[in-house]
């Protein structure tokens, strides 16, 4: 007989993280623990969310496919809202460099880093990106990642650029996980505009940008925003157009040097600003006021043997603070969400109830997606993760290990680590 859907009973704890805005400051350590939880999703939207006896008092579980989260913690699905992970080639030769003491921007500056994945990602074909997209995504979803955020900007030419947004679509459409899309043509000057920064900032402004949006190709602009790469001056006379061309806007932003990103960000009306660890307190007293979701990169700042972003303090400031991967083969060759939940835990100062809000509704709000997803509310899609061990403090305690054992999106089971991994 056909169910109606799914019915998750008996959870221990069940996360709601409930809420359809950021979570600013202090309000970050509302989680909305219900002990002894259920919830039951139909047509891949979630139906109602409560105790269990309460919910087994309202709906017939012989309806529904049911899953016994007796002993097993539940929780919205995590959101990965920063990476760049459709790209060809590796770069292991320099981060061995990076090891014996070369700083990125060295790399950089020297004709490495990201114009060496350029090249890769220029002569890789779209099947051979759709194949490496496809394992990194079964890795993502592994981490109990069910939306994840993708940039270009490994392109830097009109054809490339393209070729990276629509394996990003076609992904989106082979794959379970949902796939937000950014274009981050402002990457890096390329080889053929060296020495012309001013030139290809045109070339984006007059000739890519239209065309991404007109082909519908992205929802998301980002520019690096950083001395010797994209000034302050560069970077708002592309989001001005990107917000002419309907875009909604994102900052890599005070990385590697102080430089006025943040106060930018909030300037623009950005939805978020990313990296942040040079950042000023004027800038975070700005994002704070102006609601742009601070994301923090703890993964790239360890990757890059930097001090951490002050995730702390902009959280004590009032920010909204999000957490993602930035899983890029340069400054971060590492997707894993347990090594993000460690530093933030363990080196940044942050609260695992606040490391919850951060993956989930903050990182949501970062996608302007929390009105849909990020928290296990009716009327929300059916994302949610059942961990192994019956409390969310599982999660920071498991040290750099993953705590999921199933994985639902939209209402399906796709992940089951006992069955090996994706199931659908
Ligand atoms: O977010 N900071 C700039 N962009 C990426 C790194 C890209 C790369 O090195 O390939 C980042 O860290
Ligand atoms: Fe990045």
């Amino acid at each position: 007989m056909k169910k109606n859907g799914l019915l998750v009973k008996n959870a221990p704890e069940l996360v709601t993280c409930s809420g359809s805005k950021p979570k600013q400051g202090k309000d970050m350590m509302d989680i909305h623990v219900i002990e002894d939880g259920a919830v039951v999703i139909e047509e891949g939207i979630i139906k109602a969310v409560g105790k269990t006896e309460e919910i087994l008092g309202r709906f017939n579980e012989k309806d529904y496919d049911v899953i016994d989260a007796t002993g097993k913690a539940v929780l919205p699905g995590f959101v990965d809202s920063h990476t760049h992970l459709v790209f060809g080639g590796y770069r292991a030769e320099e981060f061995s460099w990076r090891l014996r003491g070369d700083s990125y921007m060295e790399i950089m500056e020297r004709g490495g880093g990201i114009v060496n994945t350029v090249k890769a990602t220029r002569e890789a074909t779209t099947e051979e990106l759709l194949e490496v997209g496809l394992n990194r995504l079964d890795s993502m979803l592994s981490f109990g990642v069910t939306t994840v955020e993708g940039k270009s900007g490994y392109g830097l030419d009109l054809e490339t650029e393209i070729k990276q947004l629509k394996v990003m679509e076609e992904l989106d459409k082979i794959h379970p996980l949902d796939i937000v899309k950014t274009f981050m043509g402002a990457h890096a000057t390329p080889v053929e505009y060296k020495g012309r920064t001013e030139e290809y900032v045109d070339f984006l402004i007059n000739e890519i940008m239209p065309q991404i949006a007109e082909q519908n190709l992205a929802e998301f602009s980002d520019v690096f925003c950083e001395k010797n790469v994209f000034s302050i001056e560069q970077t708002r006379r592309i989001q001005e157009k990107a917000k002419e061309l309907g875009l909604k806007i994102k900052l890599h932003a005070d990385e590697i040097v102080q430089f006025g990103g943040a106060e930018l960000a909030a300037e623009l009306g950005a939805v978020s600003a990313d990296h942040l660890l040079q950042v000023s307190d004027k800038g975070i007293e700005d994002m704070a006021k102006a609601g742009v979701v601070a994301t923090l990169l703890p993964c790239t700042a360890f990757s890059l043997k930097e001090s951490f972003a002050p995730g702390r303090k902009m959280i004590d400031m009032g920010c909204a603070v999000a957490l993602a991967t930035d899983f890029n083969p340069g400054s971060c060759f590492c997707e894993s969400i347990p090594l993000v939940f460690a530093l933030a835990t363990l080196q940044m100062g942050i609260r695992v109830e606040e490391a919850i809000t951060a993956l989930t509704i903050n990182a949501a709000a970062a996608l302007d997606r929390a009105h849909e997803i990020g928290s296990i509310d009716q009327g929300k899609k059916g994302d949610i993760l059942i961990l192994e061990f019956p409390s969310y403090k599982f999660i920071p305690y498991h040290i750099g290990v993953s705590t999921v054992d199933k994985v639902i999106k939209n209402g399906k089971i796709v992940f089951d680590k006992k069955k090996g991994g994706r199931i659908c």
